[in-house]
């Protein structure tokens, strides 16, 4: 679903602040996979994140989606795989617009094709459907602006816009460390609960141990721009808490 040859990327090439992000990374990532990505701080996992999107462009290397080679894909193009999710739960949506019209919004950005777009009742029925899979009684709060919702609320909203647009591949960074700690579990939870029922592939950025430890089928440790581990199945389920502390930096 998505491979990566031979990135690199350096940040103020030639300066004396130049910093090489990403270090000849080369990565395979299989459709339905669900990769915790993890590192210390400046690590390079945001770096990794946005070449993948398009946000930023790759020194050089190549990247494909579906086997399509998207290395010169502006991020724009690249949004009809790919769906983000960040630590802050207003980006991506308009605070003083109510959820119904963020999630008109969402499509209109996305332009999904058989679905009548607009306010009215075909729409919003589509929408508490969404909407109800989270569990949170917001299907029945549509005209309630966004800004009027608790971070979590919000960040659960983002998800479900997320996947409005028929992305395959979801990319999130950091996205309950903005949040307190219950309203991060039911985040992390409704986060794994889409990336399921959809069957997205998906890279979430973390640095919340227990998290590592409870979501995701693979695991990747990211130091100084260079991949230092990667492991899936039965070698990351028999992980220990005390053994990924070290890989936070
Ligand atoms: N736009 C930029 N311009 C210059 N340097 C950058 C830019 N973006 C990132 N960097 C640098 O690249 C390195 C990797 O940064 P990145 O944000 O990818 O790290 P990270 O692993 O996401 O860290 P954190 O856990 O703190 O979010 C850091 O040294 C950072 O300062
Ligand atoms: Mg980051």
């Amino acid at each position: 679903m998505i491979r990566l040859e031979e990135i690199n990327k350096t940040f103020n090439k030639g300066e004396a602040n130049e910093v090489s992000a990403l270090k000849n990374i080369s990565l395979e990532i299989k459709e339905k996979e669900f990769v915790m990505l993890v590192g210390g701080n400046g690590s390079g996992k945001s770096t990794l994140l946005n070449v993948i999107s398009g946000k930023v462009n790759a020194g050089s290397g190549k990247i494909f989606l579906d086997n399509i080679d998207v290395t010169r894909f502006e991020e724009y193009q690249r949004s009809k795989w790919i769906a983000r999710i960040f630590q802050d739960p207003l980006t991506g949506t308009a605070p003083d617009l109510s959820i119904l019209e963020n999630f008109r919004l969402a499509s209109l950005r996305t332009q999904k094709k058989n679905l009548s777009i607009g306010t009215g009742k075909k729409f919003q029925e589509f929408v508490k459907e969404k909407i109800a899979v989270l569990g949170l009684g917001l299907e029945t709060r549509l005209n309630r602006p966004m800004n009027s919702l608790s971070g979590g609320q919000r960040q659960a909203l983002t998800l479900v816009m997320a996947i409005m647009c028929e992305a395959k591949v979801i990319l999130l960074d950091e996205p309950s460390s903005a949040l307190d700690p219950k309203t991060a579990v039911l985040v992390m939870q409704s986060a794994e609960k889409i990336i399921r029922d959809y069957g997205l592939t998906a890279v979430l950025v973390t640095h919340n141990i227990k998290d590592t430890l409870s979501y995701g089928s693979r695991i990747i440790q990211m130091d100084e721009g260079r991949i230092m581990r990667d492991m899936r199945g039965y070698e990351k389920s028999a992980l220990k808490a005390g053994e990924v502390a070290e890989w936070f930096g």
